[in-house]
């Protein structure tokens, strides 16, 4: 049993959050003066317990991150004996067995065996300027195919808030005031909009990224059935890389283990996050193809490399979380 907060302490805490602390998507004018600031405490499985002993069910699983319910025991034995072990180090220039075996079970997952090789991040942001940036960067050092820089996403998608995610975004609230800032992109409603663009604009395209089957911001939208496979098609055809962002999917939401699987359909790049690890620690991880790993590959002096990570790539403790 987890002691309550006394209500004096519950009482500092708000105030010293109201003078110093800073919320995401919160009209900080408003936050605490229309309703009562909850101060979350504890979780166990689908509750949480707030400072004052209230009990709530977790009905969004705290954004869509926890699949395992809170406090899971598996999970915390196992963040436990690696925090004790080491709980970090750099994954440049330097390997660790936690991530190796990570990376495997994650290819694993695709029966076609397809998605080979696993670029580690922080969050779902990442995971998915990890997916640009490889995609964009791929097509820069492939013969014919340097002039696609362009990204096409649909109308009410999103994707995260980093530059380059926050440049996909269809929800204008959110992002029309960074219009100019980041990457360039085309917003689509469906496919037959897909189907009425130029082979000249087309032949610029990149990636297209989607949120495959369902759309998850503002409220839950389906997709038609069946678009999925429609959308691997036209890539395919048209040399286009399929962007799955599978960071709210993932991980069995849908009911199958990736979104992607109701229609078999298998992207170039895949980002996955929030449910990797179960919200315990934050880490993500963008898998792509051996085909695209191969455009990274040359001599030294090609400068072929992927230039970009995080300090926080690979965290041993995110790995012994996703691993259990
Ligand atoms: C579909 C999708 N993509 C990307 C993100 C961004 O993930 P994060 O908040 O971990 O950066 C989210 C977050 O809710 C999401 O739902």
């Amino acid at each position: 049993m987890i002691p309550q907060i006394p209500h004096d302490l519950t009482q500092r805490a708000i105030v010293q959050d109201l003078a110093h602390c800073w919320h995401p998507f919160t009209p900080q004018s408003l936050w605490g003066r229309e309703a009562e600031i909850l101060m979350i405490q504890s979780g166990s499985g689908v509750w949480l317990t707030d400072s004052l002993g209230r009990r709530y069910i977790d009905g969004n699983s705290s954004i869509w991150v926890n699949i395992h319910g809170h406090c899971h025991p598996h999970i915390i034995q196992a963040i436990q004996k690696q925090a004790a072990t080491i709980c970090h180090s750099s994954y440049l220039g330097f390997g660790h067995a936690l991530a190796s075996e990570l990376a495997e079970k994650l290819t694993q997952l695709f029966p076609d065996g397809k998605l080979t090789r696993v670029f580690f991040s922080d969050d779902g942001s990442t995971a998915i300027e990890t997916a640009l940036k490889m995609a964009f960067q791929s097509c820069s050092q492939t013969p014919g195919r340097e002039q696609r820089r362009h990204f096409i996403a649909f109308s009410n998608c999103y994707h995260g808030d980093t530059m380059g995610a926050a440049s996909l975004g269809g929800v204008n609230t959110f992002f029309s005031r960074f219009n100019g800032f980041g990457i360039e992109v085309t917003h689509v409603r469906e496919m037959d909009e897909l189907l009425s663009l130029s082979s000249d604009f087309t032949n610029t395209v990149a990636g297209i990224v989607i949120e495959p089957i369902i759309q998850g911001v503002n409220r839950m939208t389906p997709w038609r059935r069946g678009l999925l496979r429609e959308l691997r098609e036209y890539c395919t055809q048209r040399g286009i890389f399929l962007i799955c962002d599978e960071v709210m999917t993932g991980f069995g939401r849908t009911g199958k283990m990736f979104a992607c699987m109701h229609e078999d359909v298998t992207p170039d790049f895949l980002c996955c996050a929030k449910g990797l690890t179960s919200g315990y620690t934050p880490m993500a991880a963008c898998l792509t193809t051996e085909d695209v790993y191969k455009t990274f590959l040359g001599a030294y002096s090609e400068n072929k490399s992927f230039y970009y990570g995080h300090s926080f790539t690979a965290h041993p403790i995110g790995c012994a979380a996703a691993l259990v």
